[in-house]
């Protein structure tokens, strides 16, 4: 790994563990973009520069690190500048780099760190518009034990008079050629981390959020993958954005069959004010390569972001089981009915027990109190550190659910502040779910929470804090902000979330934080930087959710993946699927229970407690070990996922069959990532397999009975023959 420099030639060859990726300086002063893929060893010489590219001028058909608009390349522009003359020309010019060891904190922005100096270098180059005196700096950080390359962008204005950013991309790369495919992650509340793959052709492909926030429908995600990719073969370029608010992320097919992919903050309604020595931060794309297909790419996403985004206690530790009370009670509940579920929850080896919605003001139903952060004494009569020191007295640690974005028009605090959700004067404002958004771009709000939380949660004693946001964004606009600036709005309130974030992080490092947006309306890299965890969807039926949950798993760590059991008929679809089928699809995530656990009859109670201890004994597997897709829930009626430990002496395979089929065929399942030298012991038989075997002609599935089966089957290498 190491960044190669070689200043007589003005090239600069960036190597992560197992990619390059190569970047020039034109003549003219452009960086560009010469080569991203497999590692290269030559280093960079005076030749490096792909000789027609020496000879061209034409910006249009030049592969560009950071393309600018107005100048000839009449592709996307990567930003977009307005000077106070009116104009929107720059060009910028290479100056200078700086090569440094490690990797840079984002100011205000979540990203990906290291601990060691030696686990990455970051080089910056400098270039610099003349006339208007703005400087960029392009960040570029490898690292060395991921095939992955972090990007960001930053602005500072060094002349005499006020700019207005209109555009401010993370990166953009250029690809010489056109024959792509776009995987990508689609859905809709209840409908999450659908995968969706289609060829590019002509034109943009787009995928974007325009709802304040990272969204349900597309996630801020996008692999450019050649024809021929499958899970373990083929190229892949992933590209991943740590933000959790508007973005775009652009696939352009031009006309002389190259491709540009440009991703970054949504420039849809955004602008930015930089005033004379003001900078502006870009937030990171992470860029990732495999040349082994998109499982290869899913785990250096799930490794860095597990180990090297994900921050605090529960980065390494072990996950709770959960109980919550949601779908068991919704609202109604008193505080008997709480207890009863966390008693019958610590008997089944339960370990969290969450109080979700309802538990304060006057909350009731969904239309009120949204603000009114103290308990409804009508429900918790001895109060909420009562309730949670009874939870914790039975050996269970307490959960608590809040909703700090929002504000209900029937609310204490709106009566008091009716101007603190973000509003347009003059204008409707629109709810949604019977609340507003409050206007976190606006320090003395975020302050405001971040006080009042505080001492809720000190004076529970919360050990897990599960964090809602049930709406997006509309009448945009901030009241402290001038006419110039409204258009900032959107990003301000990412900027304010992740302040409070940070700041309520690090006063509780103990807190297990799950985020959640109406389940996965905000599952992003920017939140998981925060939240180790994410509600990944309100849809808890065990053959939706295999669906969900392999979408999410193309980006996100299996140990991001929130997973509950739930009860049946399904709340959301109806369906009727078995409780051992039910505990295999939550099992494959961050697990945990959502019904009402003291309805449960003596044999469920049985199913239960073998399922509580089955994930105890491999959720080491499942939260921290490679994970392989084998068949996709998208192509067929059979899907399988394993969990390989890093040594590769464990493996735990999950096997689902959606509908009962008549006349199967005995069916061979191919395994990935085990050692082809080891001898695995299989559960529940007395065969021992060698690997090689298992990788290259399968393992027998058992024959399952049934709509919606499952099964499970455990590997232990014994030692090597
Ligand atoms: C939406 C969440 O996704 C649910 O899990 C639940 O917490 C409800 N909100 C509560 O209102």
């Amino acid at each position: 790994m190491g960044i190669i420099i070689n200043e007589d030639s003005q090239c600069f060859h960036l190597q992560a563990k197992d990619t390059s990726y190569i970047i020039q300086i034109h003549d003219a002063g452009y960086p560009l973009h010469v080569y991203w893929g497999r590692k290269l060893h030559s280093s960079c010489t005076a030749d490096d520069l792909i000789p027609h590219l020496k000879l061209q001028n034409n910006l249009d058909k030049l592969p560009q690190e950071y393309p600018q608009y107005g100048t000839g390349d009449f592709r996307n522009p990567a930003y977009q500048v307005e000077l106070e003359d009116g104009s929107r020309i720059t060009e910028f010019i290479y100056r200078r780099y700086r090569l440094l060891e490690g990797k840079p904190a984002l100011e205000g922005l979540p990203a990906t760190y290291v601990e060691l100096a030696s686990e990455a270098q970051t080089l910056e180059l400098e270039l610099q518009d003349a006339y208007s005196g703005l400087i960029m700096q392009l960040s570029y950080t490898v690292f060395a034990d991921h095939n992955a390359i972090a990007r960001s962008v930053r602005f500072c204005n060094k002349g005499l008079k006020t700019l207005q950013l209109q555009r401010v991309l993370s990166a953009s790369v250029d690809f010489g050629r056109d024959h792509f495919e776009a995987v990508y992650l689609s859905g809709a509340w209840t409908r999450e981390g659908h995968i969706q793959r289609r060829a590019l052709g002509p034109g943009i492909t787009r995928i974007e959020s325009r709802r304040g926030a990272s969204s349900h429908q597309l996630n801020p995600f996008i692999a450019l993958v050649s024809p021929n990719t499958g899970e373990d073969q083929g190229d892949v370029y992933g590209f991943s954005l740590v933000y959790s608010g508007n973005f775009v992320i652009d696939a352009e097919v031009d006309s002389m069959h190259s491709t540009r992919v440009s991703i970054g903050i949504n420039p849809f309604d955004f602008s930015w004010q930089l005033q004379p020595g003001e900078c502006f931060q870009s937030p990171e794309a992470v860029l990732v390569y495999s040349a082994n297909g998109l499982g290869e790419m899913s785990r250096t996403y799930h490794s860095l972001y597990r180990t090297r985004l994900c921050r605090g206690l529960y980065r390494y530790k072990e996950r709770p089981i959960l109980v919550n009370n949601w779908e068991a009670t919704y609202f109604q509940f008193d505080v008997g009915k709480l207890e009863a579920i966390a008693k019958a929850a610590a008997e089944l080896g339960i370990e969290l027990f969450v109080l979700d919605d309802g538990w304060f003001g006057n909350r009731n139903d969904d239309t009120t109190s949204l603000g009114d952060w103290s308990e409804d004494f009508r429900k918790l009569p001895n109060g909420l550190p009562d309730l949670a020191a009874r939870i914790q007295g039975l050996g269970l640690q307490f959960g608590l659910w809040v909703e700090p974005e929002m504000i209900s028009p029937d609310s204490e605090l709106y009566r008091r502040h009716p101007d603190w959700c973000l509003h347009v004067d003059g204008r409707r404002r629109t709810e949604a779910r019977t609340q507003l958004v409050l206007d976190y771009s606006r320090e003395e709000i975020v302050d405001y929470i971040f006080e009042t939380l505080s001492s809720l949660f000190e004076k529970a004693q919360v050990n897990y804090v599960k964090w809602d946001m049930n709406r997006n964004m509309t009448e945009i606009g901030s009241v402290n902000r001038s006419p110039a600036q409204q258009k900032e709005t959107a990003h301000r309130y990412i900027l304010g979330l992740y302040r409070l974030l940070e700041r309520l992080t690090a006063r509780f490092p103990h807190i297990l934080f799950e985020n959640c947006a109406s389940g996965g309306g905000r599952f992003d890299p920017g939140m998981l930087y925060y939240m180790p965890q994410t509600w990944t969807s309100d849809n808890t039926d065990a053959v939706e959710r295999l669906k969900i949950q392999f979408g999410m798993s193309l980006v996100y760590p299996i140990s991001a993946i929130g997973a509950h059991v739930s009860a049946v008929p399904n709340h959301q679809v109806g369906r009727i699927t078995p409780l051992s089928t039910r505990g295999d699809v939550a099992m494959s995530g961050n697990f945990g229970y959502e019904l009402d656990l003291t309805k449960l009859s003596k044999d469920e109670k049985g199913i239960v407690i073998q399922q509580v201890n089955q994930y105890k004994r491999f959720r080491h597997l499942v939260q921290t070990g490679n994970y392989y897709r084998l068949l996709s829930p998208f192509e067929g009626n059979d899907t399988s996922w394993m969990f390989v430990s890093n040594d590769r002496t464990e493996a735990l395979v999950y096997y689902f069959k959606v509908l009962a089929e008549p006349n199967v065929p005995v069916k061979q399942l191919k395994l990935q990532g085990l050692d082809p030298t080891f001898t695995y012991r299989v559960s529940g038989t007395n065969l021992t397999i060698t690997g090689d075997r298992l990788l290259h002609a399968g393992i027998q599935v058992p024959a399952m009975e049934g709509d919606f089966a499952s099964g499970w089957i455990y590997l232990l290498a014994s030692p090597r023959r």
